[in-house]
């Protein structure tokens, strides 16, 4: 974990209320894997402040080597509102990378890529590094949710890197009408992927869990729990296990979990060998 202070190289507003913001940052990021995040919080501003979690969307790269990182994020409040504001040099106080990150088995050859909202950015970061690091790419079909089609963020992202593309909007300004799960239970009927990784809402992460426990198709989720420290100290993010009623925190144990380590849904955990990976 590296506490630097970084500076704005970018801060693009891509709709109405989303932003990139590029940062450079120490090498030790190149080690940065989808799903970690790191905690920001604009230098020179009484408040707010806490630092606030933000997903590593993606590495900037120079000459093969890490210079900087891109933070995708959704305006809503009063820190990201202060950041939104921020100009190319301005100061930026950075903790990262955090938490734990997906983790793709070998044997995995058909992922599906589920995100709801400003879900994106974590799962951007995956698809594309597995992209980058694994010689046959796997097939990955990426399922994008929103509300309205101005809720819809990575699109042309994902369409960059090859993923195949399914889009489901609540209310049919874009895609399907309805939601990125049922998409997901429609297409689990023709195909199964080996794996299935999330972020988004919580009641979007139960319905993939739900239906990824149906078809004993592991699957993974990435939690928007909100955080204090992003290190373990304050305990405010705490995440209910399925097991034995004790918790685990987002910050450290997570923010990915198996969705079978956590309770999203009241059901008795499942023996892993009933997953296919
Ligand atoms: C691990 C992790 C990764 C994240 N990655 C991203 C990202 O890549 N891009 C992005 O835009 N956002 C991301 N978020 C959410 C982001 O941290 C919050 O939107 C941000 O902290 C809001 O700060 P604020 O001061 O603007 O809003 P606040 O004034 O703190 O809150 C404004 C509103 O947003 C809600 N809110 C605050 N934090 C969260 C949260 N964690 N989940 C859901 N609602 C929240 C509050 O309930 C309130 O209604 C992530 C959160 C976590 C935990
Ligand atoms: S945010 Fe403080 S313990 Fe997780």
């Amino acid at each position: 974990m590296i506490q630097e202070n970084v500076q704005v190289l970018w801060n693009k507003q891509v709709t109405d209320s989303c932003f990139r913001i590029g940062l450079n940052c120490n090498p030790g990021y190149s080690e940065a894997r989808p799903g970690q995040f790191v905690m920001l919080r604009v230098l020179d501003q009484l408040t707010p402040l806490l630092r606030r979690p933000f997903s590593i969307f993606s590495s900037i790269k120079e000459e093969g080597r890490i210079i900087g990182i891109e933070v995708m994020y959704k305006v809503v409040g009063q820190g990201t509102e202060i950041l939104s504001a921020c100009k190319k040099g301005d100061a930026i106080d950075m903790l990262g990378p955090l938490g734990n990150g997906f983790r793709i088995p070998d044997n995995c050859d058909r992922l599906f890529i589920l995100a709801g909202g400003i879900g994106v950015p974590p799962m951007y970061f995956l698809a594309s590094d597995l992209k980058e690091k694994s010689k046959n790419f796997l097939e990955c079909e990426v399922f994008l949710g929103g509300r309205t089609k101005e809720d819809l963020f990575g699109e042309d992202d994902f369409e960059k890197i090859g993923a195949t593309i399914h889009i489901a909007t609540d209310d049919g300004s874009k895609g399907e009408k309805g939601f990125i799960t049922d998409l997901l239970k429609k297409r689990l009927t023709d195909s199964e992927p080996d794996m299935i990784c999330a972020c988004g809402p919580m009641e979007m992460l139960k319905k993939i869990g739900s239906a990824a426990r149906s078809h004993g198709i592991a699957c993974q989720a990435s939690v928007e729990t909100m955080m204090a420290c992003g290190m373990g100290a304050c305990l405010g993010c705490a995440v209910e296990r399925k097991d034995d009623k004790q918790y685990l925190h987002a910050c450290v144990d997570g923010p990915v979990f198996n969705i079978e380590q956590i309770k999203l849904f009241d059901q008795e955990p499942l023996d892993d060998s009933l997953f296919k990976i």
